[in-house]
């Protein structure tokens, strides 16, 4: 049985933090969109974009999957909020309960790492998404914001780039255990 790095990226940042691990590790990663099989695979790694607190390509690649005797999911979630602050946390495991089962969600190995955002790179519909819901969190006191929501407003319109390869250190971790 061979492991696999699977991803879910739109922009990218998820994409290269699966190649930095495949490299680091020998462990081969691909697109979620090519389907790969996963009944065989000993560590299957899933690295995936935050979009609206869902993990970009999870539902499709898991839908009706459970984990065999000796088989491991280590889940890793690429967004733009700050996964040290503990709100933020709990936020992005409220939202896995509901793309995961809850057999799934419990037997896998959770990680969450920051990518970036380039507003002038997204999609017509991304972008306006992201103007909706700049429009609406604006008419909030700063101080009444959650800490997400904060980061959101400060970095709107900007190039931000939070990528840290570092912080792959506990999955490599994981995946050679
Ligand atoms: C429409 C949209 C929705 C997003 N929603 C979230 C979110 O809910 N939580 C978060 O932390 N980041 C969110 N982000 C930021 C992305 O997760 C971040 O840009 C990430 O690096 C994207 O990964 P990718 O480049 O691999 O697609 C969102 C970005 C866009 C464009």
């Amino acid at each position: 049985m061979k492991d696999i790095i699977l991803y879910g990226s739109h922009y990218g940042s998820a994409r290269r933090y699966a190649e930095k691990l495949s490299e680091q590790t020998g462990v081969p990663t691909v697109s979620y969109k090519d389907t790969p099989a996963l009944s065989d695979r000993k560590t299957i790694v899933y690295l995936g974009g935050l979009y609206a607190g869902g993990v970009l390509g999870l539902i499709k690649t898991l839908h009706g999957f459970s984990l065999q005797e000796g088989q491991k999911l280590l889940l890793v979630t690429v967004g733009l909020a700050d996964p040290d602050e503990p709100e933020n946390q709990d936020n992005i495991r409220a939202s896995l309960q509901r793309q995961l089962s809850a057999e799934l969600l419990n037997r896998a190995k959770i990680f969450h790492l920051r990518g970036g955002i380039d507003y002038q790179k997204l999609s017509f519909a991304h972008r306006t998404m992201m103007k909706l819901l700049y429009q609406s969190l604006r008419r909030i006191p700063l101080e009444k914001q959650t800490a997400e929501n904060r980061a959101f407003i400060e970095t709107y319109g900007k190039q931000v780039d939070f990528t840290n390869f570092e912080a792959l250190e506990p999955i490599i971790h994981e995946i050679q255990r």
